[in-house]
């Protein structure tokens, strides 16, 4: 596309949405539930892996109408329609944006550029099926004989944060056959770390790329290998302990990995889109394939929603509305993500690369500085660490933060005394950044505490929460493969729609190419006996040759 077929800000329902939240903004959550008592019914959601409210946002019938039609507007629901059926909607890759066929669980075909993928799609599904099944029940032994006890997964960014989150969040569920590992880093420490205390006779290595060319990954993977042949010694051994995920299978070839043990994925999966790939195997060497199967199960149903479901009933683009109405109306910006389950630890760093590389964008379809924002910082962390961290700032601050809250009914595993303690600061939470506290209350609650007037005076205004501090909750039924599979889809759906209404591409990251292109130039300069680039600007200059000089002092 090189022309916009239309800019946001031209559309009636952005104007209405401008002048109306000029109103809005002088208004505060506490008088909008006080003046309408049908308001949690109106704005949530009750789908069945989880319930979604989002009335905590300073929203009402009419905000939720003018955001309808700008959805309307925009044209959402017929991109939705391009996107599944495999449109190039990826323009400056000239690609389709298929992650949604790896979990159709639909017997129809999947036609992508003239050719059915499901056939492929299967094939690899039920190699990665074989292989779990085949380590799992000892028929795949390393070259010693021995059986494997230790996965090592060598990827970064797509190739990494999503398996991770999953084992990480389903580690509940796994049968602990394997001790999983994760490797991203450059940093030599981190793969030091994990080879230190495994054996190569019983470790497996599974290299995760896209392209298989990416620097960090391309580095560890030949530690490891060199790791593995310091004791192996015969190159033969390495078809044992290797495995490789990659869309080029020239170059893992290349590397050395037999042909058999290569697991193909395909350009039409974005990489931050592709743990529902075999990107995803390790996910099911660590919970098993019919694990995983669940996992794409609640991501097809959460496929199948956003198809069908109205707008005003849709979850995804509801919470990609709320969210364009905190970011480009209210002016918001950052949007924090707040698991309080502990097994969603990774889950902010795997949406934050979800969203910010797929909406961190200032140029639209055409090429044009875009005039307002697009995704604000998303970042976030385990809640009830933050609660005693970051949340002063959230309570407090002079920014207001919108924050997802993701909790659960049930603890994935049970101690006693411990969830409804978890969950009642969860509800605390949402409920303290809505309603704050005023000066008034403060003073009557010191008072009724003994604390002197001239006391009272003296601290009142510190005590002070202001409120109105939007947030959404995704209240799950429990954290399982079913329904993180539908969490997730649920944000990859509302960063396309995002997308769509912001005319911004989503699926591509020219921006991470350009640090890229100049490490590969610095990395030969810092070869102390090599000149450093004199056309560099003054302050790269003096660092690397600070650096060069300490090094070799
Ligand atoms: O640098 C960004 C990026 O291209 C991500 O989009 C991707 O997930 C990651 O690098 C890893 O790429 P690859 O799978 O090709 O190694």
């Amino acid at each position: 596309m090189t022309k916009p077929d239309v800019r946001p800000t031209d559309l009636p329902s952005w104007k209405v949405l401008e002048a109306h939240a000029a109103q809005m903004k002088s208004r505060h959550l506490k008088e909008l539930f006080a003046a309408d008592d049908q308001r949690f019914d109106k704005f949530s959601l009750q789908l069945s892996p989880f319930l979604f409210d989002y009335s905590k946002n300073l929203i009402t019938d009419e905000t939720k109408a003018a955001l309808l039609a700008l959805a309307q507007e925009s044209g959402v629901e017929s991109w939705r329609t391009k996107m599944f059926a495999a449109e190039h909607i990826n323009a400056t890759e000239d690609r389709a944006v298929m992650h949604v066929a790896l979990r159709d669980k639909s017997a129809n075909p999947i036609l992508i550029d003239g050719a059915d993928a499901r056939p492929a799609v299967n094939a690899e599904l039920e190699r990665m099926r074989k292989l779990s099944e085949k380590l799992r029940s000892g028929v795949w032994v390393g070259y010693t004989g021995k059986t494997i006890t230790d996965i090592v997964s060598i990827g970064i960014g797509g190739s990494n944060l999503g398996p991770l989150m999953v084992c990480e969040a389903l580690k509940a569920y796994s049968d602990k056959r394997f001790n999983m590992h994760f490797v991203s880093n450059i940093d030599g420490v981190q793969i030091a770390e994990v080879l230190e205390g495994l054996n190569p006779e019983t470790t497996l290595f599974v290299i995760s790329s896209k392209t298989f060319t990416t620097q960090e990954t391309m580095t560890n993977a030949r530690t490891a290998e060199q790791w593995f042949m310091a004791a192996a010694g015969d190159k033969a051994a390495i078809a044992k302990h290797f495995v490789a995920v990659s869309t080029n299978r020239k170059l893992v070839t290349a590397f050395g990995i037999a042909e058999e043990n290569i697991f193909d994925m395909w350009d039409w999966v974005g990489g931050r889109f592709s743990l529902w790939s075999a990107i995803g195997l390790p996910i099911v060497l660590s919970l098993g394939f019919e694990l995983f199967d669940e996992l794409l199960q609640g991501a097809y149903e959460m496929d199948q929603h956003f198809q069908t479901a109205p707008l005003a009933e849709n979850a995804p683009v509801m919470l990609a509305l709320v969210g364009i109405w905190n970011r480009n109306f209210l002016g918001y910006p950052a949007h924090a993500l707040l698991p309080y389950d502990q097994c969603l630890h990774r889950f902010p760093a795997y949406m934050q690369q979800a969203e910010m590389e797929s909406n961190g964008k200032s140029v639209n379809w055409a090429g044009e500085q875009i005039t307002y924002g697009s995704v604000p910082l998303v970042w976030g962390e385990v809640g009830i660490n933050g609660q005693h961290a970051f949340y002063q700032m959230l309570h407090q601050g002079t920014d207001i933060i919108p924050a997802d809250f993701i909790g659960s009914i049930a603890p994935t595993v049970a101690v006693e005394g411990h969830h409804d303690a978890l969950m009642a600061n969860f509800f605390a939470q949402t409920q303290a950044l809505m309603l704050g506290i005023d000066a008034d209350q403060v003073r009557r609650e010191l008072s009724a505490k003994g604390v002197s007037a001239e006391r009272i005076e003296e601290i009142v205004e510190h005590k002070v929460h202001r409120g109105n501090r939007p947030s959404n909750t995704l209240l799950l039924n429990k954290v399982d493969a079913r329904s993180l599979g539908a969490l997730i889809a649920l944000y990859e759906h509302k960063i396309f729609v995002q997308g769509i209404i912001w005319r911004i591409h989503s699926f591509d990251q020219w921006g991470v190419e350009l640090g890229k292109v100049l490490a590969a130039g610095i990395q030969p300069e810092l070869d102390t006996n090599k000149a450093t680039n004199a056309a560099h600007d003054a302050s790269t200059r003096n660092l690397i040759d600070y650096y060069k000089r300490a090094k070799s002092a």
